[in-house]
């Protein structure tokens, strides 16, 4: 099939549809290698992480096996993890501090700066031997915004906050939330899913399946937390108003209305307890204090799911966490999430917090584990290669709500252009003039 069909978009009869063949190709895996995750922006880690120097993680960035370390010099780099002689991995933990790395096979040795330090039997290499040139390599680009870091294997792509574009100010939205900033907390899950990445990228987005496919955790909140499952839930009141939103370059959000499910940063909730009331609206009087009264509901009072595309998700929810999921195949993904926390939190408060991110979101939580099992699901059923479609155009008919499928949208565009060779979807990019111009003409 052409690239060119594999997304069908048709404003006027309200289609918008992608072809299955696309999360089953391994051709098309091929492609996106080449064409999506060698050309963009892709997240790598948050400076808390590495907050001294000499503290490493490894990650799988792209494709590539990369350190992200803090030298001893305070700067944060980005290395391939390659030994420069004959190419095994200088780091074999995941995540430390080291003044040095050592190669396994032939014992060549990289100090914290990526520097070449040591080699065995020196003599055996001419005395201007090139030392500079044999030190650890960085990707072409790496940056940060605000101590989010990412890097890119395309030395002429645009600077990271051109990038970022709409999805700036979300960061900021969560950045803010605390004074002293914001920090991961100890302790990462990571999954490996049976599923397309983008399969994980859409559900990510998306808040339409909550009601029908996290019913366990609704129940559970409305059996042991003595809660009305309609009115404290807000099952309802998540399936109505608040909107999909196009934040440019295939970055997108849904965001709820104010009163959306109950969350520990600065909205109490008698789930909460008494006990946490104080502090939570001291919390909320300081936001309000420091932002103006939209922004600060925003913070408060509503949640977001907002996607960095192509593969890097924060979910402000009940907890704020963030995921980045890493193809390993058409129809494998590894997902690692973590929660993002105020510096500064009081121990009880971080505790709320962590206990309502593991209970709905933790591999042993009441919905996380129902995403996978419907991902994979949707996966394994594409084996059926006679039914060609998958459908997203929900909400294309109205100014989107959260439950609508406009941020999918922005997604598919994007990812569409970039298969097609393009740098970037033009066409219906901004929702707030196209896309809602249509949806308007429709009502
Ligand atoms: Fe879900």
């Amino acid at each position: 099939m052409n690239i060119e069909d594999l997304v069908i978009e048709d404003p006027e009869r309200r289609i918008f549809r992608v072809h299955r063949s696309v999360m089953t190709s391994p051709e098309i895996f091929a492609l996106e290698r080449e064409r999506i995750f060698d050309r963009n922006w892709l997240y790598i880690g948050h400076e808390s992480e590495i907050e001294n120097p000499g503290d490493y993680r490894r990650r799988e960035v792209g494709g590539r096996p990369l350190i992200f370390i803090r030298g001893k010099d305070g700067v944060v780099r980005v290395f391939h993890n390659t030994c420069t002689h004959w190419g095994a991995k200088v780091c074999r933990l995941d995540q430390g501090n080291a003044a040095s790395f050592q190669c396994f096979y032939h014992a060549w040795t990289f100090n914290n700066v990526g520097q070449l330090i040591a080699i065995p039997d020196a003599g055996g290499y001419p005395q201007d031997f090139n030392r500079p040139e044999l030190a650890l390599k960085s990707p072409p680009r790496v940056d940060n915004y605000r101590g989010l870091y990412f890097v890119s294997f395309n030395p002429a792509i645009e600077p990271l906050p051109d990038y970022l574009a709409g999805a700036k100010d979300y960061i900021d939205l969560i950045l803010d939330q605390s004074e002293a900033g914001m920090r991961v907390v100890a302790g990462t899950q990571l999954y490996t899913v049976r599923a397309n990445w983008k399969l994980m990228a859409t559900n990510s987005l998306d808040t339409y399946h909550a009601p029908p496919l996290h019913t366990t955790y609704f129940s559970y909140m409305a059996k042991f937390k003595g809660l009305d499952y309609e009115a404290e839930t807000n099952a309802s009141a998540m399936r109505a108003g608040g909107h999909g939103r196009s934040l440019r370059n295939g970055h997108g959000t849904s965001e709820s209305a104010p009163g959306g499910l109950a969350r520990p940063i600065a909205h109490w909730h008698p789930m909460f307890g008494d006990a946490a009331k104080p502090e939570i609206t001291r919390i909320r009087a300081r936001i309000f204090e420091r932002f103006s009264a939209e922004r600060a509901q925003m913070m408060c009072d509503t949640f977001r799911l907002f996607l960095i595309y192509p593969n890097f998700v924060f979910h402000d929810i009940m907890a704020i966490t963030i995921r980045y999921f890493e193809p390993v195949g058409p129809d494998a993904v590894r997902l690692t999430v973590y929660a993002l926390a105020p510096k500064d939190e009081s121990k009880d408060q971080l505790e709320l917090r962590l206990n309502n991110f593991v209970s709905f979101l933790g591999p042993g939580g009441f919905a996380h584990p129902d995403d996978l099992e419907a991902i994979e699901s949707c996966q394994d059923a594409f084996r059926s290669q006679e039914v060609e479609w998958s459908d997203f155009s929900k909400g294309m008919n109205r100014d989107p709500e959260v439950m609508d499928e406009l941020p999918m949208r922005a997604f598919w565009r994007q990812w569409h252009a970039q298969m097609l060779g393009h740098e970037r979807a033009n066409q219906f990019d901004d929702p707030r003039s196209v896309e809602h111009g249509a949806a308007a003409g429709g009502k």
